[in-house]
């Protein structure tokens, strides 16, 4: 008889955004005349840009002709797609090198998949609320988790506590679900506790694209030091709305080496690669074709024209609630607004009462951790008619 990893007993029976459409799914099948807006998962729903568009053509049209047909593509990514990250970082005030980028299906998988790279042993440290792919994958590895705990007191951004010790710190800036994003001074501190401590950061920089505020850093690179402690994920989803098409990237710097329980040293670039080239076959060529197209000057230009379009929403979510004198957070430098929920209500029944009584999806705050219990989180990245039409309702609900 196998014997089961246990470990999932931990978990709960779904995943959060299955455990939501779950709900959705049960309503509308009970309720099939009642027009249900999403707001929940922050899945996009512009279409993919023109630049990115020809490009996926380009790559359909290479696939055939015997002359351009591609099978396997290189291990972590074509050097076409892995050349135009590192200009991007550049633009962005960071420099990286081309074999420390590695092309992915997406931020989610790689922010999972990178446990496979550390000991069951390590001391890691996880902000509450967060995003919880980084909580389930280590329950899943039977790691013991300590939280940071993110609240109002301190603006949503946790900052090291030097009497506490830890090997892994997952951060997300800006965050999902607060919206809040660290600066270069709080990431500095963040990078000198790792570099003090002998630790690493696991930076989950998916939401980048969304930062207005010029002054706050787009990539843990911008902060010096950084390249010797931080693995960094980022994913073209939100950027160019790569949700369904999936592409991400992660970066594993050269610098990034551990000793080993024998004090030999082991580079984190080595073990990824070794890792990636073992369990992972690549993203196709023709999504990697139509990626490389989001970094040139004129898919750049026509990913901003998208995010522009989120972010009025996200306006028109964050003025529906003023007017509601209700406190909120996030929708300027990220794609989420997060509020308390209406009369003390925990999340999960302000889910149920808005589902039932205004036909409206969000994501409840206690699916990102304990301290989002009370809070309730809305996505800026639906339609336009359907951003207003919803905030006309909870305009009339509450
Ligand atoms: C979210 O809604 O938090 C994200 O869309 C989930 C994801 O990126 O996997």
């Amino acid at each position: 008889m196998p014997k089961l990893n246990e470990n999932f007993i931990k978990l709960n029976e779904n995943y959060l955004f299955s455990e939501i459409a779950q709900r959705v799914n049960t309503y509308t099948a009970a309720n099939p005349d009642k027009k249900v807006i999403r707001l929940g998962i922050g899945d996009v729903t512009l279409p993919l840009g023109p630049a990115v568009i020809t490009s996926l053509h380009e790559g359909v049209d290479a696939l055939a002709d015997a002359k351009t047909f591609k099978g396997y593509g290189p291990d972590f990514g074509y050097a076409f797609l892995r050349s135009a990250i590192v200009s991007y970082y550049q633009h962005n005030g960071a420099s990286i090198d081309i074999d420390e980028v590695f092309v992915s299906d997406g931020a989610k998988s790689d922010t999972g998949n990178i446990t496979d790279l550390f000991g069951a042993d390590n001391a890691i440290l996880i902000p509450d609320p967060v995003y919880p792919v980084y909580v389930d994958t280590n329950i899943m590895s039977g790691r013991t988790i300590t939280y940071l705990d993110a609240n109002e007191e301190n603006n949503f951004l946790p900052m090291p506590d030097h009497n506490v010790h830890a090997d892994i710190i997952y951060l997300c800036s800006p965050n999902n679900p607060t919206g809040a994003a660290y600066n270069k001074e709080q990431l500095k501190a963040w990078v000198d506790y790792a570099l003090t401590n002998d630790a690493v950061i696991l930076y989950d920089s998916a939401y980048e694209c969304f930062i207005t505020d010029e002054t706050l850093p787009r990539s843990i690179y911008a902060i010096s030091g950084a390249k010797r402690c931080a693995i960094e994920f980022c994913s073209l989803s939100k950027t160019a709305g790569f949700t369904g098409t999936r592409c991400g990237y992660t970066i594993v710097p050269k610098e990034l080496n551990f000793a080993s329980s024998t004090g030999v040293a082991l580079s984190l670039n080595a073990m990824w690669r070794r890792r990636q080239s073992t369990k992972f076959n690549g993203v196709s060529y023709i999504v990697q074709k139509g990626a490389a197209a989001v970094f040139s000057a004129e898919g750049m230009a026509q990913c901003r024209e998208t995010i522009k379009y989120y972010q009025i929403n996200a306006g028109i979510i964050a003025d529906t609630l003023a007017r509601k004198n209700m406190t909120y957070f996030g929708g300027v430098n990220s794609p989420y607004i997060w509020f308390k929920c209406p009369n003390q209500m925990d999340s999960w029944s302000f889910f149920d009462y808005l589902l039932n009584n205004a036909q409206i999806v969000g994501t409840p705050g206690a699916g990102f951790g304990r301290n989002g219990q009370n809070y309730f989180r809305l996505t800026s990245f639906g339609s336009r008619e359907n951003t207003i039409q919803a905030m006309e309702r909870l305009e009339t609900l509450l």
